[in-house]
């Protein structure tokens, strides 16, 4: 699919449930294939991202079978157990991918190359050579971009490291890294970031997870195989969220969505602006808590974003971006720096895109002010990031007319599916080829 045309809807009715979590669907593969004995996943999102991670590790000699129908196999090698691949690692579009794998790279006995899409290699990599390198592994990018060369070395050394930015890739990056580093590996937050690597080391260590700051990690543990099931993706569920908040009549139940604590200010920024949102059924599943999400249309109204949110909602921007342009009054966005470093510069391929609907929208280094009152029809250029595409799909719904969405294609790196569950509520998206 190249791109889409989304038109104005009318109410948005139904329950869904959407992919896997992204996140956790690679942390699930990555400790799988790194524990001793099987590891049976369920719910894994099937997306190329996690795709890439799958294919990496059967590079690397472990045997996975699937995904089919959300399910996948994996006979884990053990910690020591991964060979070495033939050929470079293709990571595509995935900077999770990619930063995770080099962190467990640097800690094993062959080389590896590690390479990427258009988009992922203009993607900055000096955030994890610089802590990887401290442990002591041989990491080398040109320009600090991919391709990212990994060599071995005789051991690495545990490091204490602040985060000098808030970034849950580089955390589990130097924790992979840990896993094999002589002593303990400790890492500070200023601001809390996504912690399902933490809680899954615990969960195939065998330990109880414990919230910590410095978060810590050594190596010596034997990891054992695990069944896991995925929740749903709360970054995809957002889109269905802001539909469902913006086209008037809606009301729509999202099943089974993962609302880990690091992950759910969405939901507390898309409150704070007003909108109705249920949750319900709370309960945990293999270490991660989860819910229903009820939204009711409701008019939302622009806010100042509290920066201390703006973190644990960093995925969640394109969506809420489109929930501010259809709001009544301004919205803030500031502190989100960190958005100019995704699949896209998200900051400019927002603002840009709002613009091209006749959207009032203000750029600024670090966020933009959007200036709220609706959509008109327009084209926009997802630049080939899946996020800005279905954000975009979203604005086309609550339009006066229709909105012409090009480059879709990465959307199958996040969620397959994503124009048939839209169109099962009601949405009216059209794929062209
Ligand atoms: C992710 C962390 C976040 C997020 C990305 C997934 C992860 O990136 O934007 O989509 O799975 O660890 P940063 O770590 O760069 O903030």
């Amino acid at each position: 699919m190249s791109s889409i045309i989304a038109s104005q809807s009318n109410q948005l009715e139904g329950l869904i449930r959407v992919p896997g979590d992204k996140s956790i669907s690679h942390r699930a593969v990555i400790l799988g294939a790194i524990a001793v004995g099987e590891s049976k996943i369920q719910h894994l999102l099937e997306g190329e991202d996690v795709l890439a991670t799958v294919a990496a590790f059967q590079a690397m000699g472990v045997e996975i079978s699937g995904p089919r129908d959300g399910s996948l196999d994996i006979k884990g090698v053990g910690l020591n157990g991964l060979t070495k691949p033939d050929g470079p690692l293709d990571m595509g579009n995935s900077g999770t991918a990619m930063r995770l794998l080099a962190g467990l790279l640097s800690g094993q006995v062959f080389p590896a190359t590690l390479t990427g899409d258009v988009s992922l290699r203009q993607r900055p990599m000096e955030r994890i050579i610089t802590p990887l390198s401290q442990m002591g592994a041989d990491l080398a990018a040109a320009d600090g971009k991919p391709p990212l060369a990994i060599n071995p070395v005789s051991r690495l050394t545990g490091i204490s490291y602040r985060l000098p930015m808030a970034s849950a890739q580089v955390k589990s990056s130097i924790l992979l890294a840990g896993l094999y580093a002589k002593g303990s590996t400790q890492i500070h937050e200023s601001t809390p970031t996504r912690d399902h690597t933490e809680r899954m080391i615990a969960g195939f260590t065998g330990r109880r997870w414990e919230q910590g700051n410095p978060i810590q990690v050594e190596s010596g543990h034997i990891l054992r195989g695990q069944q896991i099931t995925v929740p749903g993706d709360i970054s995809s569920a957002a889109f269905f969220l802001v539909a469902a908040a913006l086209c008037p009549g809606s009301d729509v139940t999202l099943c089974g969505i993962g609302i880990n604590p690091t992950r759910a200010a969405v939901l507390e920024i898309l409150n704070l602006m007003g909108a109705n949102i249920e949750i319900c059924g709370q309960r945990q599943e293999s270490g991660e808590p989860l819910c229903d999400l009820r939204v009711r249309s409701q008019r939302l109204k622009g806010i100042d974003v509290p920066q201390s949110l703006v973190a644990n909602a960093i995925d969640e921007f394109p969506a809420l971006a489109i929930a501010a342009a259809g709001a009544v009054g301004i919205t803030r966005i500031r502190g989100a720096t960190e958005l100019r470093f995704k699949e896209s510069d998200r900051i400019n391929a927002m603002v840009q895109g709002l613009g091209n609907l006749g959207v009032n929208a203000i750029e600024y280094e670090d966020g933009m002010d959007i200036i709220g009152g609706g959509f008109r029809s327009g084209t926009i250029d997802s630049r080939g990031d899946h996020r800005i595409a279905m954000a975009f799909a979203v604005a086309g719904c609550c339009s006066d007319g229709p909105v012409v969405v090009n480059d879709c294609q990465n959307i199958a790196t996040s969620f397959p599916g994503f124009v048939e569950t839209g169109c099962s509520l009601g949405m009216n998206l059209v794929e062209k080829p």
